[in-house]
């Protein structure tokens, strides 16, 4: 019997853990597949990833840079794949189709209120920043039914532009950072602010004595928004290790149709760093 082989596609790649990750939930589940890492050379994104499928290759993980030319690859996509506009995950239909998804949003949303016991339904949502990672969180969290979810970014006129794109599915709004009136219920930071160091520039009336506090990157230390946000007195932070192990539970649910148990899996990452 062949075995099922998935793979993570990305450049670069060699840091990625989605294979550590994968390798728990089949253990876990007594899934016989194996799930590799592949470096992939940018102009030949498309032909590997044809190649994967017409080879046998069951499914795939897709990262940075690619996420945006799997979502233009794929033949179908789910719908939540349609609004981030970002595919993440691929496998093939009986008819040979590349089907495209994102689990990421939905990978936050279950951290959040299954990992740490958080409601989004009926909350005040503060999401910053207005790039791909807003944008692939937003359908799942707006699902939650949050009272108020507002997008707040650097540049005004990209979380504008997202709100008034995700308007049908939920109250959403943009408003400027001097506009804020919190405090929030949950404050998301999913700019890339934390790369450089940096915190995006919120007032800290955003921020009140029962805020807790997601970043969607995720380090061995504190990120800078999480231990600013600390600071000026939330209640809690949590990092995007949880987000990146519950995308890949989600992924595993689509390709075996079992879902992985993640809390052992998470905590294992989190010692090993
Ligand atoms: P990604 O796909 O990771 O979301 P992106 O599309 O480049 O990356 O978006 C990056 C986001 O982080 C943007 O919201 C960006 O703000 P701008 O739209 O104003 O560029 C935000 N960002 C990056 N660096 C930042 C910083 N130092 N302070 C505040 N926001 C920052």
């Amino acid at each position: 019997m062949s075995i099922d082989r998935y793979a993570v596609m990305g450049n670069p790649i060699k840091h990625s853990k989605s294979p550590l990750i994968h390798k728990a939930f089949a253990d876990q589940t007594d899934q016989h597949m194996t799930y590799t890492s592949m470096l992939v050379a940018e102009p030949e994104f498309e032909d590997s990833v044809r190649r994967f499928f017409a080879d046998g290759g069951k499914g795939l993980n897709i990262t940075v840079p690619f996420k945006l030319r799997a979502f233009e690859l794929a033949d179908e996509l789910t719908e939540r794949a349609q609004r981030a506009k970002a595919v993440n995950t691929l496998w093939q239909s009986a008819d040979g189709r590349i089907v495209g998804d994102n689990t990421d949003g939905v990978g936050m949303v279950r951290d959040i209120m299954h990992n740490h016991d958080g409601r989004i339904a009926g909350k005040k949502i503060l999401m910053v920043g207005a790039g791909g990672a807003v944008r692939g969180v937003l359908a799942p969290v707006l699902a939650e039914n949050p009272v108020q979810l507002v997008l707040a970014n650097r540049t005004f006129d990209k979380a504008h532009q997202l709100a008034e794109e995700f308007m049908d599915l939920g109250r959403i709004e943009a408003l400027h950072m001097n506009e804020l009136k919190g405090p929030f219920d949950w404050i998301i930071n999913g700019t890339a602010a934390s790369l450089q160091g940096d915190v995006p520039e919120l007032p800290e009336s955003v921020i009140g004595a029962h805020t807790r506090v997601y970043d969607m990157m995720y380090s061995k230390e504190l990120t800078p928004f999480n231990a600013w946000a600390l600071d000026y007195g939330a209640e809690k932070a949590f990092d995007g290790l949880g987000m990146l192990v519950e995308q890949a539970a989600e992924s595993f649910r689509k390709w075996r149709g079992l879902m992985p148990s993640t809390p052992t899996v998470i905590s294992d990452l989190r010692a090993a760093m």
